[in-house]
């Protein structure tokens, strides 16, 4: 079955909006394990005005479930950050400098050289790779040749069209899935999913490895409570 990580992202950007500690950022992480998430994703910025470096690192100490980190490996910052605190999985997005969220997969093709060098840095010690990318064949294909262990598809091209016509929007991912998966690529994905949009999208991609999901989820939370939506989210993700 398809694993759900939440990302806790958001608790630290409303914590931040505030000084002080409430949201506790680590009790948010704990309950989602304790609720019956399978994971836990951050993504850490530089300018940490979501989750900040020390949270990751406090995380780490207190999981048990799996830790993904997700982040810019343009930042050397970054890269001894994962390095440091060694998650079970790294997730390489090519995010700029103060950008709201990510926006767009690797250019796996013109990035080759460089995206072989960082997973090769990430695999050495011990942790699973996973490339943020389009769902484009040749982006796929691309992501193949570095080396990394998954790819995530980002999706919010899906979640825009589902609305409209979800066989059409969800045809280009489960073309991009079939091929990733033709290379025995492990597939993640990622990106305004919702309780709308989401089964649909593992019915028809149930090879998909773990989605990790924040927004919604959260937005989710303070309407149903946090439990609640944790398990919901889970039930989406049953292919009945
Ligand atoms: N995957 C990546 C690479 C992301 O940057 C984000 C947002 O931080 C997500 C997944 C989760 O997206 P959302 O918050 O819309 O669920």
């Amino acid at each position: 079955m398809t694993k759900l990580s939440v990302n806790i992202n958001k608790f630290a950007t409303l914590r931040n909006s505030r000084g002080g500690n409430r949201p506790n950022v680590l009790q948010a992480a704990i309950d989602a394990e304790r609720f019956g998430a399978d994971g836990v994703t951050v993504h850490p910025r530089p300018d940490e005005r979501h989750i900040r470096y020390d949270d990751v690192r406090q995380i780490k100490q207190i999981i048990t479930t799996e830790f993904n980190i997700e982040g810019n490996c343009r930042e050397q910052s970054f890269i001894d950050l994962v390095l440091e605190v060694k998650p079970h999985q790294v997730t390489l997005v090519p995010d700029t400098l103060g950008q709201l969220t990510s926006d767009h997969g690797w250019d796996t093709i013109q990035n080759k050289n460089y995206l072989v060098e960082m997973i090769g840095v990430f695999k050495s010690a011990g942790i699973r790779t996973s490339i943020f990318v389009d769902p484009e064949v040749r982006m796929i294909e691309g992501a193949a040749e570095t080396g990394t262990d998954r790819i995530e598809l980002y999706t919010e091209g899906y979640a825009r069209k589902y609305a409209d016509d979800p066989r059409y929007a969800v045809q280009e991912y489960l073309v991009a899935a079939t091929r990733a998966r033709s290379f025995g690529l492990g597939i993640n994905a990622g990106h305004d999913l919702d309780l709308e949009n989401l089964n649909y999208l593992i019915k028809t991609i149930p090879w998909i490895d773990e989605v990790s999901i924040g927004h919604a989820l959260v937005c989710d939370a303070l309407y149903l409570g946090y439990e609640n939506a944790v398990q919901i989210y889970k039930r989406q993700l049953q292919i009945l």
